[in-house]
């Protein structure tokens, strides 16, 4: 990626240095990113030069904040290629599924298929409706490489489904599921699609009418953007479908003791007091992606990944999970050291090398129990992430296999 070391410039967190003066190398993109000095200053210029709640007063203070508030779903809405009314603000994608989990209005006896590569932020809320509703709830089963296995998904699928809910990239094996012939099954069988784009939209173009899917929840703290605000698309014409789960303030147009009559879309999904610094530094994040642009960021981390999964293949005491081939995955990648934990192995790469990598089951636990373990190490990358960090990752995790296969 051209102008690499100006663009990290941005990440004020990246100058950082530890006690002994290593730099920090942040592998740990899948949880949540860095933010740009940007992001930083347009969360804190709302509250300096704007701080006045939307959608509410007349006073040119608040029709400022409502104004910048409604661009910014204005320009997070183009980024995804929908209109600002498909585009509600939530907390994040956990909030953003489980709107549409408790927002359906369920019959009993209505299926939902997922898969078990899901994160549990797109598993659970499935089991707690499934129970509370009588819903049947079952799992399309994944390929030997970790992709959905459609032939599966489409044998899960009955008349009585009602929802097809999946992710469009694994937050474990990096491999991206086909979204949009998902979605042309699910919709063969009347059934609607929530995308979990938690692990693609920072890390790639989407656009959602491509994709054809009728939800799709990401949040914005993992595409540089700040914690507790993200985005659920509802597509033009399926919110008929659901019920707000929630009441309050500014999502209804009429209320009388006894009834009430239901805003326009977005705002009836979005009641009370919203994020609205959140969703400004959102819309900042997006435009600093939209000026690198996604098709560079996704061609820097399949560099970054293939470099990666060569570093794993020479070590002969490493176990690599999901496909061997970068174009076939984002970038992440998930392995172990045979025999050693996994917290041990991150403490290390953190020891050693100020490398933040994360240990666990990555809120994945049941894709861990098919694939044979209890846990694993993951890298992940962002934007920032340089070849000369892999090299520092190299050289470290040599020094700790040697190490252990010394102790061992
Ligand atoms: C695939 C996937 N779905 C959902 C989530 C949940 O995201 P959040 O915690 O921001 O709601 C994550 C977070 O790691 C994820 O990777």
């Amino acid at each position: 990626m051209k102008n690499l070391s100006k663009l990290r410039e941005d990440f004020p967190i990246l100058s950082r240095r530890r006690r002994d003066g290593k730099p920090l190398i942040y592998f740990d993109n899948a949880a949540t990113s860095l933010k740009p000095r940007q992001v930083i200053d347009a969360v804190r210029s709302y509250y300096e030069s704007c701080s006045a709640n939307v959608h509410r007063g007349v006073y040119a203070l608040s029709q400022e904040a409502t104004d910048l508030y409604e661009e910014a779903r204005a320009e997070v809405a183009r980024f995804i290629g929908c209109k600002p009314s498909e585009l509600v603000f939530v907390k994040n994608t956990t909030e953003g599924i489980n709107l549409v989990a408790y927002g359906i209005k369920w019959k009993p006896g209505d299926g939902i298929v997922s898969s078990v590569t899901e994160h549990h932020s797109n598993m659970i809320p499935w089991q707690i409706i499934s129970r509370k509703f009588g819903l049947k709830l079952s799992y399309a089963k994944i390929t030997p490489f970790g992709r959905i296995d459609l032939e599966s998904l489409e044998e899960e699928i009955t008349k009585n489904t009602r929802l097809v809910a999946v992710c469009h990239v694994s937050n474990v094996l990096g491999t991206v599921n086909d979204v949009k012939r998902i979605a042309r099954i699910a919709h063969d069988h009347g059934a609607l699609l929530l995308v979990d784009a938690a692990q693609s939209v920072p890390h790639m173009p989407i656009n959602v009418k491509d994709l054809e899917c009728d939800f799709l929840a990401f949040s914005g703290h993992k595409l540089l953007g700040p914690t507790g605000i993200g985005c659920l698309y509802i597509r033009e014409g399926v919110e008929g479908e659901l019920d707000p789960p929630f009441g309050g303030g500014e999502m209804i147009a009429h209320v009388e003791l006894d009834s009430y009559r239901l805003n326009e879309m977005p705002w009836r999904f979005e009641p009370g007091t919203p994020n609205i610094a959140g969703a400004i530094g959102l819309a900042e994040a997006v435009k600093y992606l939209k000026a690198v642009g996604l098709g560079v960021i996704r061609e820097h981390e399949r560099r970054l990944t293939a470099r990666t999964l060569t570093i794993l293949e020479k070590l002969d005491q490493v176990e690599v999970y999901g496909p061997r081939n970068p174009d076939e995955r984002c970038g992440i990648v998930s392995f172990n050291l045979k025999g050693v934990s996994g917290d041990l192995v991150a403490a290390l790469l953190d020891e050693y090398g100020n490398i933040a990598v994360r240990s666990g089951f990555h809120c994945a636990q049941p894709l861990h129990t098919i694939l044979g373990i209890q846990s694993s190490i993951r890298a992940s990358f962002y934007l920032y992430n340089t070849m000369e960090e892999l090299d520092v990752f190299e050289e470290t995790l040599s020094r700790i296999c040697w190490e252990l296969g010394e102790q061992g």
